[in-house]
C-alpha cells in the first residue's frame, strides 16, 4: 500500500504487525531514534486540531526526521483557490510523506490520487479518522490484552463523529464483536457504516437512547464530543450538544474492568471526576496515538522504498460524470474539476456511493 486512507485497506496482519511495531517502540525507543533521519513528514492541516497533529509532528521527530507543514487553510494557498492535486504535487517536492486533515469529506483520498509519496488521512470531515483508530486499537489492546470477544459501546454523535465510522470499520475484522450504538435520533450512524460494514460483516448490533440501560453489557465505552462543526444549524447543534454526560455516578451500573475511550477533545461529554477512575483510558489513548503514527509511518516508507507501494486503486464496478455527488460536504463541492465517480455497493437494490465520501446515490 502507498496510503491510508480508510482503515479498511489495512488487513488484520497489518494491524498486528503495526501494533507489534508499536510495542517494540515503547521497549525499546532508541532502536528506533533515527530510523526516518533525513525524511521530512509534511502535515497539511486545513482544519483545526491539537492531538493529531502534535502526534505525527513528534511521531516523526521521535523517529529522528524533521516536519513541515502548515495548521490552518487560510496560512496555505488553499486561501488563493488552489486545489487540493496541486497543493499534494508541490509538497510532493519537499516532504516524504504526508499527514492531511480537511473538512471535506474525501480530500485525502484526491491528494493519495495526485501525490507521488504517501498520504495519511488525519480525518476528513465527518466520514473517517484512521489513526485515530489505531490509536483506539492499541488502548483496546494494551487494557483488554485482545482485540476480539469484546462489546463496545458507542455513545454521542455517531453521525458526524469519525472516529466512530473508523473504528467500527476497524471491528469488523475481528471476532466475536458485540456493538452499541447509543445516540440521539437525530446522531445516528450513517447508512455506510450500517449497511457495508455491520449488516455485510453480520456484526451484531442495537441502536439504543439508554447509555444506563446499556452500560452493565459493556467492555468498552467509547464516548464522543457533539461535532458543532458539523451542524448547519446552531440551534439544533445546542439542543443535542448535552445528550450524555458521562459521571461516577452513571459508572457504578458498569463492569469493573470496562474501558472508558474518548478522541478528545471532550467538551463535557465526560465529567472531570470521571478521570481518576482506573477505567479512564482517554489520556494514555493519546500516547498510543503517537506509538501507532511512528509505527505507521515507518511501514509506509518502507513499502515505498521496498516498490511494495502500491497506489489506490479505483476498480469495482464504476460510474463516471453521470451522476453528481450530493453530499455537501463533499471535496466534489469545492473542487469544481473532479471527475463524480460511484462505485456500485448492492447490486440488488442498485445502490452506488461516492468514492471520495460515501455518499449514496441509486441509478
Ligand atoms: C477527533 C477528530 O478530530 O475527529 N479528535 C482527534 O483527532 N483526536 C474527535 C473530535 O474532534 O471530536
Amino acid at each position: 500500500m502507498k496510503d491510508l486512507i480508510d482503515i479498511l485497506e489495512l488487513s488484520t496482519d497489518d494491524i498486528n504487525g503495526l501494533i507489534k511495531t508499536a510495542l517494540d517502540i515503547i521497549e525499546n525507543p532508541a532502536k528506533y531514534s533515527e530510523k526516518c533521519k533525513g525524511k521530512k513528514i509534511a502535515t497539511l492541516f486545513y482544519e483545526p486540531s491539537t492531538r493529531t497533529r502534535l502526534s505525527f509532528e513528534s511521531a516523526m521527530l521521535e523517529l529522528g526526521g524533521s516536519v513541515i507543514g502548515f495548521s490552518q487553510a487560510s496560512s496555505s494557498s488553499a486561501s488563493k483557490g488552489e486545489s487540493v492535486a496541486d497543493t499534494v504535487r508541490v509538497v510532493s517536492c519537499f516532504a516524504d510523506v504526508i499527514a492531511m486533515r480537511h473538512p471535506k469529506e474525501g480530500a485525502p483520498y484526491v491528494a493519495a490520487k495526485y501525490a507521488s509519496i504517501p498520504v495519511i488521512n488525519a480525518g476528513d470531515g465527518g466520514h473517517n479518522h484512521p489513526t485515530q483508530t489505531l490509536a483506539d486499537l492499541l488502548t483496546i489492546y494494551r487494557e483488554k490484552g485482545r482485540l476480539d470477544n469484546l462489546t463496545v459501546g458507542f455513545c454521542g454523535d455517531l453521525k458526524y463523529g469519525r472516529t466512530v465510522h473508523s473504528l467500527i470499520s476497524a471491528l469488523s475484522r475481528y471476532e466475536g464483536i458485540k456493538i452499541a450504538l447509543i445516540s440521539p435520533d437525530e446522531l445516528k450512524v450513517p447508512n455506510y457504516v450500517k449497511e457495508d460494514v455491520l449488516e455485510k460483516n453480520n456484526m451484531p448490533y442495537e441502536e439504543t437512547r439508554s447509555l444506563e440501560e446499556t452500560m452493565p453489557n459493556l467492555d468498552i465505552l467509547y464516548m464522543t464530543r457533539v461535532q458543532q462543526e458539523r451542524f448547519s444549524d446552531e440551534n439544533e447543534y445546542l439542543r443535542l450538544r448535552d445528550s450524555y454526560i458521562l459521571n461516577p455516578e452513571k459508572l457504578k451500573n458498569a463492569k469493573a474492568d470496562m474501558c472508558i475511550l474518548h478522541p478528545l477533545p471532550r467538551v463535557n461529554e465526560i465529567s472531570v471526576a470521571v478521570d481518576d477512575d482506573p477505567r479512564a483510558c482517554y489520556f494514555k489513548q493519546v500516547l498510543n496515538g503517537k506509538y501507532m503514527r511512528m509505527a505507521l509511518i515507518l511501514k509506509l516508507l518502507a513499502e515505498k522504498e521496498a516498490g511494495r507501494a502500491q497506489p489506490l486503486k479505483e476498480e469495482g464496478d464504476l460510474i463516471r460524470g453521470e451522476i453528481k455527488c450530493q453530499n455537501p460536504m463533499c471535496i466534489t463541492t469545492i473542487e469544481q474539476e473532479l471527475e463524480h465517480v460511484f462505485r456500485l455497493v448492492d447490486k440488488e437494490k442498485g445502490i452506488y456511493r461516492c468514492i471520495y465520501c460515501d455518499s449514496e446515490a441509486k441509478r
